[in-house]
């Protein structure tokens, strides 16, 4: 088996152990004779890895008893609709930034429950930069404002968060979740899909404040109601039951490794080693602003543009995949999330170091 580094904006990189471990447990998990994809989710083991994958994930995020730890389907798209159909129950008005295509899409879906007040965009821009933030942009009456954490496709990240008072603060995390240490306590909701930094597809993590759950719009179906979930322990359904499983596995190692902190701090080494080599290339140039780079997912385009592919091809034969940029956007996209070693980052910089002397 050869494996290579992995730069795959998600589904992503997983860490090696846990493939081996859900690898030798596949067939027969804790000698039941039976695989977890095999068994029901209503039975004492199921019971057992649901409960553990939250307290992990209750212990790495420092999550308290006020909120609840949901792990639903649908992913963070379908949590696009989710929100609102609970949250908006008040003014039936929110406050949405639009800082690229993942964040412009939530606020296009929550238009259909009430009314969307698009706060701050730098669409106009290319989403190359975070639009700015100051609490005077914040409508008293919203119900909640939404943010998106990071920007999976646009490389940019948010370093601090906005002052949005009294007023619950609700954050697609899907593509920085785990990656970087954020004070849980700032937020009334937060929901990230898993396929990045915490397992498998399929799976979608919802924390939420408990005291704003309960209040679903009448239209919204029983399948998409906080409180529903919360009740049955995200038992209402069948869940993702493998997806939980092995997002559990990756807590566990991600708890071994020595927590949040200490990954953030692989994570904005790996980062920096990217980022100084662009600041000095010829031939790389950084996408996102400086101030607004994201530690995740590093964007950068060829001054040659017509070098991309030949490059994606040639860092490819030295190991190093996935780093074609969205579709949308095009250039090049390193995704660098948690599983992603920092010898990855090294290989990235050796290989776009050894390109750019070839292609002076
Ligand atoms: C920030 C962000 N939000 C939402 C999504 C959509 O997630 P899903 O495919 O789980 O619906 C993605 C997917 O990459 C994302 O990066």
């Amino acid at each position: 088996m050869s494996r290579v580094y992995n730069f795959s904006a998600g589904p992503s990189a997983l860490p090696e152990s846990v493939l081996k471990e859900a690898q030798a447990h596949l067939p027969d998990y804790q000698s039941l004779g039976y695989g977890v994809m095999e068994m029901s989710h209503r039975s004492k083991p199921f019971q057992q890895i649901t409960q553990n994958a939250e307290a992990a994930l209750r212990e790495l995020m420092g999550i308290g008893d006020e909120y609840a730890v949901l792990f639903l389907q649908g992913g963070a798209s379908m949590q696009f609709a989710m929100v609102p159909l609970n949250l908006m129950n008040g003014s039936g008005s929110a406050d949405y930034i639009d800082s690229g295509s993942f964040a412009n899409k939530a606020a296009a879906e929550a238009k259909k429950f009430g009314t969307v007040h698009v706060v701050a965009s730098s669409k106009a821009d290319g989403y190359t930069h975070l639009p700015a933030i100051t609490p005077e942009l914040f409508h008293a009456d919203a119900d909640y404002v939404h943010i998106t954490t990071n920007n999976t496709i646009y490389g940019t990240e948010y370093t601090a968060l906005p002052d949005t008072g009294a007023i619950p603060l609700v954050a697609d995390m899907s593509s920085d979740i785990l990656g970087k240490a954020y004070d849980i306590n700032r937020f009334g909701l937060v929901y990230a899909g898993a396929q990045k930094n915490i397992g498998p597809a399929g799976v979608t993590v919802v924390i939420v404040k408990k005291s704003l759950m309960g209040k679903a719009l009448r239209c919204c179906p029983t399948m998409l109601d906080y409180a529903v979930h919360e009740k049955e322990g995200s038992l209402y359904n069948t869940p993702s039951c493998w997806s939980i499983y092995v997002s559990g596995l990756v807590f566990e190692w991600l708890k071994a490794f020595g927590g949040v902190a200490a990954i953030e701090q692989q994570n904005r080494a790996k980062a920096a080693l990217v980022y100084d080599y662009l600041d000095e290339s010829q031939l790389f140039r950084g996408v996102a602003i400086k101030e607004d780079r994201s530690i995740m997912n590093v964007t950068f385009t060829l001054t040659r543009d017509e070098l991309t592919d030949t490059f994606v091809k040639f860092a490819l034969s030295k190991g190093l995949a996935n780093l074609k940029g969205h579709r949308s956007v095009g250039g090049i996209r390193a995704s660098m999330y948690n599983a992603l070693p920092l010898e990855g980052a090294r290989a990235l910089v050796d290989c776009m170091k050894e390109f750019e002397v070839a292609n002076r």
